[in-house]
């Protein structure tokens, strides 16, 4: 299992991204659910649909300990944020998680790391788990700044309860092209240094997720790094035997 000495216990989760309507993301959540047993038990599993399906997916998961959260969210409490969605929002349709900062959400709406920080901070306070993205370009990694890059991203970040990390290299997200778990530990260790660095002792329990094409077939390989504290998987989470097949390699 990874999760180094069991301090940190592995999450899985799916990110759906602007996939599925209705009844296809309740089949899936129902797919997932039904698939999770004891075997699996050791791994925390949630899913990311996008927001008007998360009332369908809370109400497929309820009373079983797969979580749900929202893709995004706005600092703000409330107010007038056309098109935004708010914590007590997330809170109220059943959520426990949300993504902040997903490499979609910086480029293709100019979200800033201050932003993302303040989103992250803004869940946290209402109690949500905030699982906040990071990760460098192809052309960030050519030129030699991953580091640089990842440095500056969670530079904003104060220490928060519940925090989750999610090291996505912007090149491997469906790509599939995934981070070799070498590269993939090697980030992970730069950023739990840092964390320590700032934090002190509380980095340890930080859980820090790989994403980018994430599949079956590699999912093993970067489970085996105590570093890799689970997954963030896109593509390979709409597939219910291929997400399953994730969740065992985390609980091996
Ligand atoms: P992918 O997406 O698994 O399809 O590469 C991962 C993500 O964007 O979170």
């Amino acid at each position: 299992m990874s999760g180094a000495s069991g301090l940190r216990r592995p999450l899985v989760a799916g990110n759906w991204k602007m996939h599925l309507v209705r009844a296809e993301a309740a089949a899936l959540a129902a797919a997932v659910r039904a698939g999770t047993s004891a075997a699996t038990g050791g791994v925390e599993v949630a899913l990311f649909p996008s927001f008007p399906l998360l009332p369908a997916v809370a109400e497929t998961l309820a009373g079983s300990t797969i979580g749900c959260g929202g893709q995004d969210l706005h600092p703000a409490a409330r107010g007038a944020f056309t098109g935004d969605v708010a914590a007590a929002q997330l809170l109220d349709v059943g959520c426990r998680y949300v993504l902040c900062g997903h490499s979609e959400r910086r480029q293709g709406h100019g979200e800033s790391d201050r932003l993302v920080a303040e989103k992250a901070a803004a869940a946290a306070g209402a109690g949500l788990l905030p699982v906040v993205c990071v990760g460098e370009t192809g052309s960030e990694r050519d030129r030699g700044e991953t580091f640089a890059v990842l440095e500056r991203q969670i530079a904003p970040l104060d220490p928060l309860p519940g925090l989750v990390l999610a090291y996505e290299p912007v090149w491997a997200i469906g790509t599939g092209k995934t981070a070799t778990p070498e590269l993939a530990e090697e980030a992970h260790r730069h950023l739990r240094r840092s964390f320590e660095r700032r934090w002190g002792s509380g980095a340890e329990s930080l859980r820090i997720l790989y994403g980018g094409s994430v599949t079956p077939d590699n999912a093993r390989g970067l489970a085996e790094r105590p570093e890799i504290d689970g997954a963030l998987v896109g593509g390979a989470s709409l597939d219910p035997a291929k997400f399953l097949a994730i969740i065992s390699a985390f609980a091996a």
